[in-house]
């Protein structure tokens, strides 16, 4: 268990990714706790990015829930295909929104949000949760974040998927 992430100054957003990865894999691997994991990597995530908003979205029956996150308080459930939450578990893709205002059906769960991603993560072909990212600033998640949290969500398919129903 780490008890604070070490990321380098100055480093750019590749880097960041590169030393971010091992170390959430380090916090998770002794704990069997979907949601202390969850927690944990949402907040590292805040911390090492900054973004507006960061958290996890969990497939409960035919809607999100409102799973770990970081930021502020947002809607609680979002309805299969709807918004970009939903229409990433729809299509079981990841969905990069450069601007969310051409986003049609986009839920404003802050108006502060100007771009967005959305990535699915997957058991057995079923998604089970969203990874949802948000920023301030228009077209914020360039190639190296779609990278990056690519690998969080390896992690996460790898590391604490399936969930428990009741988790
Ligand atoms: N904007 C999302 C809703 C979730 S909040 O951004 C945290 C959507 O359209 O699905």
């Amino acid at each position: 268990m780490a008890d604070e992430l070490v990321l380098q100054k100055g480093a750019d957003t590749a880097q960041l990714y590169a030393q971010l990865l091992p170390q959430l894999h380090h916090l998770i691997e002794d704990e069997p706790d979907a949601v202390a994991n969850l927690a944990n990597i949402a907040a590292a995530l805040k911390e090492a990015f900054d973004f507006w908003w960061v958290g996890f979205y969990l497939v409960r029956g035919q809607q999100l829930v409102l799973g770990p996150f970081q930021g502020p308080v947002a809607c609680t459930r979002i309805n299969f295909g709807k918004g970009v939450c939903g229409a990433a578990w729809a299509q079981g893709r990841t969905i990069v929104v450069p601007d969310v205002e051409q986003f049609p059906g986009h839920i404003a769960c802050s108006s502060a949000s100007r771009s967005e991603i959305v990535l699915p993560a997957l058991h057995q072909g079923q998604v089970q949760l969203v990874l949802d990212a948000d920023s301030q600033h228009l077209d914020h998640f360039d190639a190296a974040h779609q990278q990056g949290l690519a690998q969080v969500i390896k992690l996460v398919e790898g590391k604490l998927l399936p969930l428990r129903p009741h988790v």
